[in-house]
């Protein structure tokens, strides 16, 4: 075997011979030279073989490659202006690893359920591959911001015996004596966090028992939720605007193969820079009324309302200001108008809706024990979250974002499924 090589680091290898591990995505032939099409997870090059200049066994051999055989090719690297990756394999031996048969995702068009039942073959196209490197890109981004600006990783649970976000989508587990559920969002337990370590983040799934089958909902997603002490809902949204734009042009400068792979328009990812427009709850039922939107004052927004108010910008936008009633527990009301509560959802543009929700928290014990009377919530289960307001309690605030709209969004996808490696959503546990 000649030197180890991966796709990606070719042209680190111009005029010499080395091996790479790979699979074919294609072929095609053209009489006296075959053209493989060669992947191996890190990119794609094209190696291509000359019936006159290798043997007879490496010739048949390359004949007997079908779609997603598995290969040691040995060649020697060229630059090729021409070529989508700049560079080519001569092809001067192969070693097959494994003859497929019968691969059932062809270069024809498939529906999205055959597709989704074959999710883990799927993965290995050029789309998805490109959507998982973005995926990817996206998380350290996120953890690079947080971890350069002074926020500490946190890990909350994922057993709870708690609610954090109503009640009506919990994911229930037997195994305690008590009801636990998977986590659906681990804000509280960071909010005890930042009362230890002042800016705290957190990444990791979240579940939520979805009855709606939507584009955007999942029931097992990512979340990043960082939370703030000594800081108020303003300071929050800065934060929030910083974050997704160093995020944004992250992808764009780290990635823009993959989104040029998968069409995605980057100018309008360019103009994703803080800061970002707010409208108030109350502005946007007006804005919505002009629309024609039948909506009563007090009632949550749908999609359709929210791709109305998204489209108006090129920027994400903050909602602020909600009705207190169809918020959660622990958000804090607008001193000057009690009932509002300081918080905002950031809504994406292009129609990929909420990304972000966030809040200040209630920081006084007596408005906090009144709301959990008024939500029925068990003083007991939620003993230890009144104590970060018993000892010490400071004014905070925090956000959670969804990874997978995010991806959506980023990429210019029209569904959550294609977000994340295996999606599971209302129908589906299988692959
Ligand atoms: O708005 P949510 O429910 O907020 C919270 O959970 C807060 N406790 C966060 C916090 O303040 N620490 O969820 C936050 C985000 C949403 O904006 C959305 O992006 C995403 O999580 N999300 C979902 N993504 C996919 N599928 C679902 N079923 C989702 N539910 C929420
Ligand atoms: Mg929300």
């Amino acid at each position: 075997m000649a030197t180890k090589s991966v796709i990606r680091n070719v042209n680190q290898h111009v005029g010499e011979t080395v091996t790479i591990g790979a699979w074919i995505n294609n072929k095609r032939s053209s009489g006296k030279i075959q053209f493989l099409q060669l992947r191996d997870g890190s990119g794609y090059i094209q190696g291509v073989v000359v019936k006159s200049e290798v043997s007879e066994q490496v010739w048949d051999d390359a004949k007997s490659l079908t779609q997603e055989s598995s290969l040691y090719v040995t060649g020697v690297i060229r630059e090729e202006p021409r070529s989508q990756s700049g560079y080519e394999m001569t092809v001067t031996g192969i070693e097959i690893i494994h003859l497929t048969e019968n691969y059932p995702i062809t270069p024809k068009e498939h529906g999205v359920d055959y597709l989704m039942d074959h999710r883990h073959l799927w993965l290995r196209t050029q789309k998805q591959r490109a959507i998982m490197v973005i995926r990817a890109e996206i998380i350290r981004a996120v953890q690079a911001y947080f971890d350069t600006n002074g926020f500490t990783l946190v890990d909350p649970p994922i057993l709870t015996p708690t609610s954090a976000e109503g009640t009506t989508n919990l994911f229930h587990t037997k195994y305690f004596e008590e009801d636990a559920y998977l986590t659906q969002s681990g804000q509280l337990y960071m909010e005890a966090a930042a009362m230890a370590l002042g800016k705290v983040y957190s990444f990791g799934p979240t579940f939520r028992a979805e009855k709606s089958k939507t584009r955007r909902h999942l029931i097992e997603f990512w979340m990043i939720e960082p939370e703030m002490a000594f800081t108020d809902h303003e300071e929050s949204l800065q934060v929030q605007e910083q974050f997704i734009s160093y995020v944004v042009q992250s992808v764009v400068k780290n990635c823009r193969q993959e989104l040029e792979a998968i069409g995605r328009d980057i100018s309008k990812l360019e103009a994703i820079q803080a800061p970002f427009p707010r409208i108030t709850y109350d502005e946007a039922i007006e804005f919505l009324h002009t629309q024609g939107f039948d909506i009563p004052w007090g009632e949550d927004f749908g999609a359709p309302h929210e791709t109305a108010i998204a489209e108006k910008y090129d920027k994400p936008v903050f909602i602020t200001h909600y009705p207190a009633g169809i918020k959660a527990f622990y958000m804090k009301p607008d001193p000057n108008r009690p009932e509002v509560v300081l918080c905002a959802d950031m809504i994406a543009p292009e129609g990929y809706g909420e990304i972000i929700g966030g809040s200040q928290r209630i920081d006084d014990p007596q408005l906090l024990e009144e709301r959990f009377k008024e939500h029925e919530l068990s003083m007991e289960t939620y003993q230890w979250y009144m104590d970060l307001r018993k000892y010490g309690t400071v004014p905070h605030s925090g956000f959670g974002l969804g990874l997978e709209r995010t991806v959506a969004w980023i990429c210019g996808l029209d569904h959550v499924r294609e977000t994340i490696p295996f999606p599971r959503t209302l129908y589906r546990l299988y692959p």
